[in-house]
């Protein structure tokens, strides 16, 4: 008899920008490492080759101003791709996905900070996810004022040269979430990176351990 796939468990990771993501994402990955699973590593907008040229399109600063509603439907373009040609196929081979930012990105940035709010947005997710959410998401917060010194001297993309205000709506439209659906895990991000990135890991090691323990 053939051996049973199980589905593959989708992590992401979210927050506002200057909150500590990247360094963030590699203590999930190791705490996965150290339980011996396999998991595929990735980000939005992105993931694909296609993905990868629409994100291009969404960060990179132009003359021509980008529309609220094209921002969205590339962001949801380039989701669409990335489901389909990395995301579904992986889980259902029972292989772990992280990913740098899926949806509840959209719903903080262009419903809530873009203004754009949140029927719009609660269509495409339908039509493009058909179901898909991730299973454990990790939301780092922080004050934006605080990110935003964080990051002032790097260069900015576009999506990073919004004032303030809209990273406080940013920030607002995630917490929002977190309040609204199990999966979402807050960590605060104003602590020592230390801290933080052993909040990261326990939260993974501690979910790693109820799925171990549901599938016996
Ligand atoms: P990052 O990879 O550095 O996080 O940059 C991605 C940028 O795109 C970041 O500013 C957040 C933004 N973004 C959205 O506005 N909506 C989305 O759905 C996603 C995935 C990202």
């Amino acid at each position: 008899m053939e051996s049973e796939i199980r589905p593959g468990k989708f992590i992401t990771l979210e927050g506002s920008e200057g909150v500590g993501k990247s360094s963030n994402i590699e203590c999930v990955c190791k705490a996965l490492d150290a339980r011996g699973i396999a998991y595929f590593r990735t980000r939005e907008p992105g993931g694909t080759e296609i993905a990868e040229q629409l994100r291009q399109l969404l960060l990179q600063p132009s003359e021509e101003t980008l529309t609220a509603k094209s921002e969205l439907l590339l962001m949801f373009a380039a989701r669409s791709q990335h489901i389909e040609q990395q995301i579904l196929p992986r889980l259902e081979q029972g292989e772990w996905v992280v990913c740098d930012r899926f949806t509840d990105a959209t719903f903080a940035y262009q419903g809530y900070a873009r203004g754009l709010g949140l029927q719009p947005i609660r269509w495409l997710e339908q039509f493009i996810q058909e179901g898909l959410n991730p299973d454990l998401t990790i939301l780092l917060d922080l004050d934006p004022q605080i990110a935003m010194q964080r990051i002032a001297d790097r260069p900015k993309d576009r999506m990073e040269q919004e004032a303030l205000r809209f990273y406080e709506a940013v920030r607002n439209g995630y917490l929002e979430r977190a309040g609204q659906f199990d999966r979402f895990h807050v960590i605060d991000a104003s602590c020592a990176m230390d801290d933080v990135a052993r909040a990261v890991t326990e939260c993974v090691d501690r979910y790693v351990s109820r799925v171990e323990k549901a599938i016996g």
